[in-house]
């Protein structure tokens, strides 16, 4: 059954780092991560438009990495002459995005550190696993569990998150998986049935949320069939505010590719998104495909 926002599942993640570079090679490094494509630069191409489309601090230039982290799309943002702010939040605080990898064996990805200068602490309680700053700022938790897989994990306050676990299970049709708890943050597991997982948390304090355009700006990204029935239904719901009409991309590694920004009632930055993977033009000459989410299952 269709949900209310007519979306498919997660179709990726996407996380404002200080450099594309470090950030590919932390990826790479920890987590066998593909690098899909590079896009950019990209500039306004109308004067304001990065501010009013993507959220930026004013007029930039932005880089956009796509790679496949185990099985799962993230979307690394580099933007470049922003007015950017380094927020200082811990991660677990609220307005912070980090990764949760479970995996049968976390001291594997923790031996592949060993050269790296990465901050590794062990964590007991409640899952044994570690919690980590890679050296590009992606925070990353590692806990034991029966499957590997790869969660985005974004922090809440309470009053958004309580919201956001409405919104994500009533319109965008997710379910509630099981608790989870990392970085001190406790929250909920939430999966589709199609694309990646997410994790919702409380956030263990109080942080301002970050723009698009400063290092540790997120977004949730949902797959669409259809990206304008999405946003009539979801201009129906209260509160979901489009940043402006959709754009098809027509040229460039993701030529075809359709999407819009939307705010959210519970501040997260959303995306409704129609990637027509099989037929992006990366893809010739790609080391890494996007982990795609329509192919074969709504044949
Ligand atoms: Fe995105």
């Amino acid at each position: 059954m269709m949900n209310r926002a007519r979306t498919r599942g997660i179709d990726h993640f996407g996380l404002t780092v200080g450099s594309l570079e470090d950030a590919i090679h932390d990826l790479r490094n920890a987590l066998g991560a593909g690098l899909c494509y590079i896009e950019g630069p990209i500039r306004d191409p109308e004067p304001g438009w990065m501010s009013a489309k993507l959220g930026a601090r004013g007029s930039c230039t932005l880089r956009i990495a796509a790679l496949n982290v185990l099985g799962t799309n993230l979307e690394l943002f580099d933007y470049a002459g922003a007015a950017q702010r380094s927020w200082t939040s811990p991660p677990g605080a609220a307005g912070t995005f980090f990764l949760l990898l479970r995996t049968p064996t976390p001291e594997r990805i923790i031996s592949r550190l060993f050269n790296e200068d990465a901050v590794v602490r062990p964590v007991e309680h409640p899952v044994p696993g570690y919690e980590m700053g890679l050296p590009s700022g992606i925070h990353l938790a590692i806990q034991h569990g029966p499957a590997e897989q790869l969660l985005g994990a974004v922090c809440l306050n309470r009053y958004d998150h309580d919201r956001a676990l409405t919104e994500f299970t009533g319109t965008f049709g997710l379910r509630e998986v099981e608790a989870v708890t990392a970085f001190g943050a406790s929250g909920t597991v939430l999966a589709g049935d199609h694309g990646a997982p997410l994790a919702v948390l409380h956030g263990h304090s109080p942080a301002p949320r970050p723009a698009n355009s400063d290092p540790g700006g997120h977004h949730v990204a949902f797959h669409s069939d259809d990206i304008d029935a999405s946003l009539a239904s979801l201009a129906a719901a209260t509160r979901y505010v489009p940043r402006g009409a959709p754009e098809t991309i027509t040229d460039g590694p993701i030529a075809g590719d359709r999407w819009v920004y939307l705010d959210s009632p519970f501040g997260l930055q959303l995306e409704v998104i129609n990637m027509p993977d099989g037929t992006l033009p990366y893809e010739a000459g790609a080391s890494a495909l996007r982990a795609p989410i329509t192919i074969g299952a709504f044949a």
